[in-house]
């Protein structure tokens, strides 16, 4: 049966039957690729279905074993919910020398170190260089790791059923091809062939593989090429930087087997990737004395609480309309803050320009730190500084009033860990007074105020 033709957008996924410059659904130009489409062979007109699976009762549905692998990295093992599931497809995203390829092949070699076989495919590099990068990484080279260069996925599958790895990783899926499309690699119709393939491998092969795909960002960080990929795989991981350029933050934005809010952090030092366990001295900034305009919280990020130093610097403006910037928070959250600082407590911002950034990279998301950011406000306004062994966790009303908290208590034990001394939190909180740890129930704003920026 003939093969149909359709036009995909490599920006957007939007498909069409026929060609056009610019796609109706992003309005981008030049994006349409052609793809070749196998025309389903059976028909509801064309008689009666082959009998596929009946459908089941629910009920009556055994629970698949769901053991993980232990990827030997707690901070992946988290992010990924818990270990590896077994049949499952990832794709890892990041921009170019983030430390994807670095990830996995140490990934390989911690699945190796636990009795798991591993085929690394890599379309982007010789098996020299990753020979040399594997020389770099590791004291003792792991034994169960195949390495493959090349860009035939066909090949990848031959040698999938010759060893039967419980890892493959393919670097990267622009760069595969499936030798039954004629188009480039890199372009739609190649790249959904090759996820497509690795779904294939993970799902009915004959022994459990889970897969990752590397995937290319471009400029505008999204993955290269097709949304659609993600909605083809079960999780998908970004490798981000962080503001210390060694840092790297791995998030899932989807996981269909944990929570997708998880977060990862790692280093990349001289050799490789390392996990950061304690992420007090990466998030905060060491000085040898207090500064007006800083102010420390907590923010959960998935299960972790991560401490957080909010940075304000407030100075006069001529300008009719001052600028507000904050790279990190939403511009009408910002600018209801500044309202409630001059409302509920008598600052005068008008002609102040007001940036706020938050350290680490973290974008500031949670209601608790409402608090932090007012008083880091307050701190730079008045060029007082608040004292560095105090931190605030509040949500803060349009009245001014303090509102509850998420998990306080987990929030203070955290606190005290880190060393924190006083933490202002919303009034009827248990007030705590122990030898070096106070928590400090206020009903408002101007309270808080009154007792942390008094000279230190
Ligand atoms: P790589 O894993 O090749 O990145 P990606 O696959 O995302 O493009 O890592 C690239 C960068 O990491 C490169 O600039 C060198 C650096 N690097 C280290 O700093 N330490 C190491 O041990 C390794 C292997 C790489
Ligand atoms: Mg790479």
């Amino acid at each position: 049966m003939a093969k149909k033709r359709r036009y995909v957008c490599s920006a957007c996924g939007q498909m069409e039957n026929g060609w056009t410059g610019k796609c109706p659904a992003c309005g981008q130009w030049g994006t349409m690729e052609e793809m070749l489409v196998e025309p389903t062979a059976h028909r509801p007109s064309e008689g009666p279905r082959p009998a596929g699976r009946p459908a089941r009762i629910l009920s009556q549905i055994q629970l698949e074993d769901q053991s993980r692998l232990d990827t030997g990295m707690e901070e992946l093992n988290r992010v990924l919910g818990g270990g590896l599931v077994p049949d499952s497809l990832t794709m890892l995203t990041a921009r170019p020398g983030a430390g994807k390829s670095t990830l996995l092949l140490q990934l390989c070699a911690e699945l190796s170190k636990r009795g798991a076989r591993a085929l690394y495919a890599s379309g982007e590099e010789s098996l020299s260089q990753i020979r040399a990068r594997a020389d770099r990484l590791f004291d003792h080279l792991p034994e169960q790791v195949y390495l493959m260069a090349g860009n035939s996925m066909d090949q990848v599958e031959g040698e999938v059923s010759r060893l039967h790895p419980n890892l493959l990783v393919i670097d990267s899926v622009q760069t595969f091809i499936k030798e039954a499309y004629p188009q480039r690699q890199g372009t739609p119709t190649q790249t959904l062939a090759v996820t497509d393939a690795a779904v294939g491998l993970c799902k009915s092969g004959p022994a459990p593989l889970a897969t990752f795909l590397v995937g290319h960002m471009t400029k505008a960080d999204e993955m290269a090429g097709l949304r659609t990929l993600e909605h083809l795989v079960d999780t998908v991981l970004y490798l981000e930087d962080g503001v210390d350029d060694r840092l790297r933050l791995l998030r899932s934005s989807k996981n269909r087997f944990g929570y997708t809010g998880e977060l990862g952090l790692f280093q990349m030092d001289e050799r490789g990737l390392s996990e950061v366990r304690d992420p007090y001295a990466l998030f905060l900034t060491k000085r040898e004395a207090p500064v007006a305009g800083a102010a420390i919280s907590l923010q959960r990020e998935g299960s972790r609480l991560i401490p957080i130093e909010i940075e304000a610097l407030v100075s006069t403006s001529s300008e009719p309309y001052p600028a507000r910037i904050g790279d990190s928070i939403k511009r009408d959250r910002l600018n209801t803050l500044i309202a409630i600082l001059e409302q509920k407590a008598g600052f005068h911002l008008t002609n102040q320009a007001v940036v706020l950034k938050a350290t680490g990279g973290l974008a500031i998301k949670e209601r608790v730190l409402d608090l932090p950011i007012l008083m880091a406000i307050a701190s730079s306004a008045q060029n007082r500084p608040l004292s560095p062994s105090e931190a605030f966790l509040a949500e803060v009303g349009l009245t001014g009033e303090l509102k509850r908290v998420d998990n306080l208590s987990q929030r203070l034990s955290e606190l005290k860990r880190l060393g924190f001394r006083r933490v202002y939190v919303p009034a009827f909180t248990e007030k705590r007074t122990e030898q070096d740890f106070q928590v400090l129930p206020c009903k408002d704003l101007q309270t808080v105020l009154d007792l942390a920026l008094k000279a230190h």
